[in-house]
């Protein structure tokens, strides 16, 4: 069937209980763990972890509760206030998609998450993962949760050879033999877990796995060459100029336009990114002051590799004072302030 041999109901069953007696043990203590299931918490932790991993999302988890503690509290915030909070966690048409959806929730739901994972995904910024995400922690429905740690786990017990994405349906089959409605929403953070502390992409800890004696890749000594992957073309290169310009200990900002790449963000004002590198002579400061080269970074995002020259100038009150009359979109922003895109943060840095 789908091209994988299935375990037997026997040996899933006691090798299920396994896993979860070592996540009893072993699990992490997580903030969104805590207390009581509240769909809310649970819908905001998978969003968040979708971007970045648990240590990176932990804090801005901790900051949005305090700010927002409950989707009634999210759907009335201000846009730009969440957009300032979420950076750093990238991709903000993600943070725009919770927004919607939390304003969906109060206003189509009466403030209530659907607990039926059919219904979640109607939801705006709900696939198939966080929908059967929030439907198994937050309601304990039997849905079969697939994220990149579980996919390793499956494409290692099953020794799954088709790469992605064209493997995905054998690994959906393989997982869907575990799930359960016995801990529903424990058995696919146990299994989180148990592809963090053991079955890592490099060096998996076999020896601990509650796993190990039902898994084909251990059995044949191939664990490391699963997930199988298709040899990637490299991501195509952009140049651009950012300008870091300084006033006291300000620092010039844009809006940026609303659609776009990091769409309604603040940001430092750049060139056009471009697949040329840029020379001196062609590059068109906002403020005509006498620029600095002080360095450059790379910063990669999905679609492309930035490499991006960054230029400096200390301006004096007048002279911004004039620059800022004569260029509504920029305002001054402390130079401490976070909430740039980590894109920008990098040229405060240097
Ligand atoms: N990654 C995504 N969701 C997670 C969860 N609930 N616990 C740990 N890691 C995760």
């Amino acid at each position: 069937m789908n091209g994988i041999i299935l375990k037997s109901e026997a040996v899933v069953a006691s090798l299920r209980a396994g896993l979860l007696a070592w996540y009893d043990a072993h699990g992490r203590k997580l903030p969104w763990r805590e207390g009581a299931r509240d769909p809310y918490r649970v819908w905001l932790s998978e969003v968040m972890l979708q971007q970045t991993t648990v240590p990176h999302a932990a804090p801005y988890y901790e900051t949005f509760l305090r700010l927002w503690p409950t989707v009634r509290d999210l759907a009335a915030a201000e846009d730009g206030r969440v957009m300032a909070e979420w950076a750093g966690l990238g991709y903000y048409a993600r943070a725009r998609k919770l927004l919607e959806c939390a304003r969906t929730v109060v206003h189509d739901y009466d403030g209530v998450f659907p607990a039926d994972e059919a219904e979640l995904l109607k939801l705006p910024g709900f696939g198939p993962y966080t929908s059967a995400a929030v439907a198994a922690i937050a309601f304990g429905h039997a849905a079969n949760v697939v994220d990149g740690n579980i996919e390793r786990i499956m494409t290692r017990l099953y020794a799954i050879e088709t790469p992605m994405p064209a493997g995905r349906p054998q690994i959906r089959a393989a997982a869907a033999q575990w799930v359960s409605a016995e801990r529903a929403g424990d058995w696919p953070q146990a299994l989180m877990d148990m592809a963090t502390l053991i079955c890592r992409p490099k060096s998996p800890v076999c020896g601990e796995c509650p796993l190990a004696e039902a898994c084909v890749a251990r059995a044949r000594g191939e664990q490391e060459r699963f997930p199988v992957k298709l040899a990637k073309a490299p991501k195509p290169r952009r140049y651009g100029v950012v300008f870091v310009i300084l006033s006291g200990n300000g620092v010039v900002v844009e809006r940026r336009a609303d659609k776009g790449l990091l769409g309604g963000m603040l940001g430092l004002p750049h060139t056009e990114w471009r697949s040329e590198p840029y020379r001196t002579e062609e590059v068109m400061p906002p403020v005509s002051a006498p620029f600095e080269m002080i360095g450059n970074y790379e910063h990669i995002f999905t679609h492309f590799a930035l490499m991006q020259d960054v230029w400096q100038v200390q301006l004096s009150d007048e002279a911004l004072r004039d620059f800022l009359r004569h260029n509504n979109n920029f305002q001054l922003l402390s130079v401490s302030e976070k909430a740039l895109p980590t894109v920008f943060a990098k040229a405060l840095r240097l």
